[in-house]
């Protein structure tokens, strides 16, 4: 690393613990778009799909979590039961990694519920530990099974339930903006192919009247990258991370019949992470 570098990352690190200049505040919606609905959102154990969970929920919807880790699950499921008072959470181990099980798990989730899935959220995801000079293998098979791989057959399973019970529901993939990067690293690759897959998937499910979109986050305030509750963040353009909050009330658009003429695009809410710049 170059001293000009060194130097840039410091003083970075310098204003990131500055105060924050302007008071965030983040809308909340709070409202019945979601009325009656039922949404299955991956990963919804921590971070964005968590807040996505509690923004459906405040919005009328039943929310059905997945992640890696049950007894994750059921503590934040009786966390959302508590703060919404009733029982529209259901917590279910599926991991993205397992595409042979997902026909089994899926069967077994679909006979304990009341009202039919209208909503999927394909979010699970991780990021890349390792990047191109650098990469391993097992890193490499780790992002593309978590976040391309297994969102791709896991829609695959939900798209044919919806249309044989024909459901016009919605999809929402969650890309980054990772996905306009120059490709690197799994990661960038998988985001990229998300973006894809919309397009695609859009095409082939509107015919069904099922909406398809995406949204690409940028650098959002989650334990994928960020440890404490800092939300400075010197380098993007916007001056912060994104909440994951924003991301959630996005997605509740995204997924409500506002959006239901808004087909196949991903929308981007980065702070200007990505779209207008690369290397922030
Ligand atoms: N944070 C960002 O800056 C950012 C920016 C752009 C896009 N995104 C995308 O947003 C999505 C959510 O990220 P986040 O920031 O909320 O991260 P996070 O806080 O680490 O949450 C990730 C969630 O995915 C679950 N998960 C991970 N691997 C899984 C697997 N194989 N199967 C099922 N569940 C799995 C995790 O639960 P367990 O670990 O218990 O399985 C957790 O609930 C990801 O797709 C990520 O790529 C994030």
């Amino acid at each position: 690393m170059n001293v000009k570098r060194i130097i840039k990352r410091g003083m970075n690190e310098i204003l990131r613990y500055m105060p924050i200049k302007k008071y965030v505040n983040t809308p909340v919606l709070y409202g019945e778009l979601l009325k009656g609905r039922t949404a299955l959102i991956t990963g919804g154990s921590s971070g964005i799909g968590y807040e996505i969970a509690r923004v459906f929920l405040r919005n009328g919807a039943n929310v059905i979590i997945t992640g890696r880790n049950q007894k994750k699950l059921d503590d934040i499921s009786s966390e959302l039961k508590k703060e919404f008072n009733d029982s529209k959470v259901i917590g279910i181990q599926l991991d993205n990694c397992n595409v042979s099980e997902m026909n089994s798990v899926f069967d077994a989730l679909i006979t304990n519920i009341s009202s039919p899935i209208d909503i999927f959220v394909n979010n699970a995801g991780v990021l890349n530990k390792t990047s191109f000079g650098g990469a391993t293998e097992s890193d490499w098979d780790l992002v593309m099974n978590s976040d391309l791989k297994g969102p791709y057959f896991l829609t695959q399973i939900v798209a044919k339930y919806m249309i044989d019970r024909k459901i016009e529901g919605n999809i929402l993939n969650v890309s980054s903006s990772s996905a306009v990067r120059p490709g690197l690293n799994s990661y960038h690759f998988a985001k990229n192919s998300m973006m894809n897959f919309t397009k695609g998937l859009a095409k082939e499910l509107i015919g069904y009247g099922i909406v398809v979109n995406g949204i690409a986050p940028g650098p959002t305030a989650t334990s994928m990258i960020s440890n404490d509750d800092n939300i400075n963040r010197p380098t993007s353009p916007a001056k912060r991370y994104t909440t994951p909050e924003e991301i959630a009330n996005l997605a509740t658009i995204l997924v409500s019949s506002i959006s239901r003429m808004v087909v196949g695009d991903t929308l981007f809410a980065t702070g200007g992470c990505g779209n207008i710049t690369f290397d922030d």
